[in-house]
């Protein structure tokens, strides 16, 4: 007797039946970067725009009607210092985005990104003392920047920093302020990785001298995200995160394996870019190269995914 199991592909009833891993555009969290000035292209990232405020409300119209449920955003401000203070400052420019986002559509989930880079002249993700950058002067900074984002409207903050012990000083501020149901999103599995490149253009966030390594993570460890997951676990991290996404699944299957909070994987932007490129030359097929890596994300353990390509999959999802 053959074993068959080829009658369970046989027809796509069937195969839906017994499939054991759905990608719902409810998973799907939209980055978003807002400019404060004109709204720009990104070369390296097409299709994906910095924002200007004037231009974010018909932005935002279009991911709220293909049924996308929360976005995360960031900040390119119009001037950058050595503290990185458009970070902290109550009417900088995600503050005032988050407070137009929550005005229009208050029940769109709000996440901001937390960490300096976007905002230090010298692109570093906290504040330098001798060229280093201090991870607990930092610290403080952190959380202003979560509290004025809070109190700006944003439903969830999510620290992406790598400074230690960044989780626990950002939940004892928000306590303190009594935003005890904020929910802290944490990046606690964050590699020190060149798939960030894109990104680093549209944020115009690249370290002006050195890199990030010795605040992000090697990426030939896996023991240590672990310990990172174990510490923002305990300091308070209501979800956590694995970055980038497809070459660190087996990162993800081990935290999503070993923690029962819920897990986010970034798909980043030097992943998108490849992606976007490869369709672009026609080369792959993009909308079932994005849906199959999705899917993958979702089958190494991730319950939401962070991904340039929340707004055109939900399209694809709708069958459009
Ligand atoms: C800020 C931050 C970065 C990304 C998310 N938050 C850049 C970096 O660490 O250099 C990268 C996201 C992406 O590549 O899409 N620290």
């Amino acid at each position: 007797m053959i074993r068959r199991p080829r009658r369970l592909r046989l027809t796509p009833q069937i195969r839906d039946l017994v499939s054991e891993i759905s990608l719902n555009v409810t998973d799907l969290i939209y980055p978003i970067f807002v400019i404060d000035g004109e709204t720009e292209d990104i070369p390296s990232m097409p299709n994906i725009k910095r924002y200007s405020l004037n231009d974010l409300p018909d932005a935002l119209k279009e991911i709220v009607s293909v049924g996308v449920k929360s976005v995360l955003f960031f900040g390119i401000p119009k001037e950058k210092d050595e503290t990185g203070s458009g970070a902290y400052d109550d009417n900088g420019i995600v503050q005032r985005a988050v407070r137009l986002t929550k005005e229009i559509y208050p029940d769109l989930i709000v996440i901001t990104d937390i960490c300096l880079c976007e905002y230090t002249s010298h692109g570093h993700c906290g504040i330098l003392e001798n060229s280093v950058v201090s991870n607990d002067q930092t610290l403080p900074l952190l959380a202003k920047a979560a509290i004025s984002c809070v109190r700006a409207g944003a439903d969830i903050i999510a620290p992406s920093d790598m400074m230690d012990g960044r989780v626990g000083v950002i939940r004892n501020s928000l306590d303190k302020e009594g935003f005890q149901n904020i929910p802290i999103m944490s990046y606690s599995v964050k590699y020190s990785s060149s798939f960030y490149g894109p990104f680093r253009d549209a944020a115009n966030s690249a370290p002006s001298f050195g890199d990030r390594k010795s605040y992000q993570m090697d990426y030939r460890n896996k023991k240590e995200a672990l310990i990172e997951t174990q510490l923002d676990i305990d300091e308070g991290a209501d979800i956590i995160m694995v970055k980038p996404a497809l070459p660190y699944l087996d990162i993800a299957k081990t935290i999503s394996d070993t923690f029962s909070v819920p897990l986010a994987i970034y798909h980043v932007s030097g992943e998108y870019s490849m992606i976007k490129a490869a369709a672009q030359n026609g080369w792959i097929d993009e909308k079932s190269v994005v849906l199959e890596s999705l899917t993958a994300m979702k089958r190494a353990g991730a319950k939401m995914i962070i991904t340039y390509y929340a707004v055109e999959a939900a399209h694809w999802l709708k069958g459009e």
